[in-house]
């Protein structure tokens, strides 16, 4: 049972609104747009994610995904969002809050990404300040962490326009693109000196 969670799953999970964006739980029907998204995202997407299997992009495999997702927000280990523009309600990229833990640590660690025909139009912002207040109000976490490769410019400028600290390198941290590559450490507090934050 988890700790602290006050969102009664008896509901379905509301949708999270941003600036320009709403955040919600992927479903079946997302399918067809997230499938071209991605394909036509594809390379470049690939060099910042772990390697995609070969059926990703299928609607069996989105099926499992979907299932996937379901457990997680069922047991309070992660919750996955698609982001759909207000305007016209396109289907601009992905954000999850995964690797939940509970217990004396309230952290989880986030992912995300914009497809190519999206990028720098501050969607991804305004994504993640609308997820970070979900994270620490309803969800009660403590902390959030994110990673990314020293070259990844994006993700770096993402993090820090959000509010999200520098804290470490870790080697060969994670296997991107078939690699075990080092990365940059990011955090944000709930409170302390993270408060207020972008
Ligand atoms: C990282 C990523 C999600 C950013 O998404 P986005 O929707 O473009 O983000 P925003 O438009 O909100 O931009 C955030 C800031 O980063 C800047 N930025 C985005 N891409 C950039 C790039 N390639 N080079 C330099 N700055 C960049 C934006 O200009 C903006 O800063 P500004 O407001 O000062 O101009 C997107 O580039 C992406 O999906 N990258 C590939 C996948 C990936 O890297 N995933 C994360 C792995 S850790």
């Amino acid at each position: 049972m988890a700790f602290f969670r006050t969102i009664n799953f008896a509901e379905p999970l509301p949708i999270i609104e941003g600036d320009g964006v709403v955040l919600r739980t992927p479903q079946m029907t997302d399918f067809e747009e997230w499938a071209a998204l991605r394909e036509a995202s594809r390379e470049f997407l690939t060099p910042w994610e772990p390697t995609w299997p070969v059926d990703d992009l299928t609607r069996a495999a989105f099926r499992r995904r979907i299932k996937r997702y379901a457990e997680d927000l069922r047991t309070d280990t992660g919750y996955a969002f698609v982001i759909a523009r207000c305007a016209d309600g396109a289907l601009v990229g992905g954000l999850t809050l995964a690797n939940i833990r509970r217990g004396v640590a309230q952290a989880g660690s986030l992912g995300y990404w914009t497809g190519l025909s999206f990028v720098r139009l501050g969607y991804m912002t305004a994504a993640v300040r609308a997820l970070v207040p979900f994270a620490f109000n309803s969800l009660r976490l403590h902390r959030l962490e994110a990673a990314c490769i020293p070259s990844n410019t994006g993700s770096i400028k993402l993090l820090e326009k959000t509010g999200f600290v520098r804290e470490g390198y870790a080697r060969e941290y994670l296997c991107i693109n078939g690699v075990w590559q080092d990365h940059l450490l990011y955090g944000r507090l709930n409170g302390g000196s993270d408060y207020g934050k972008a």
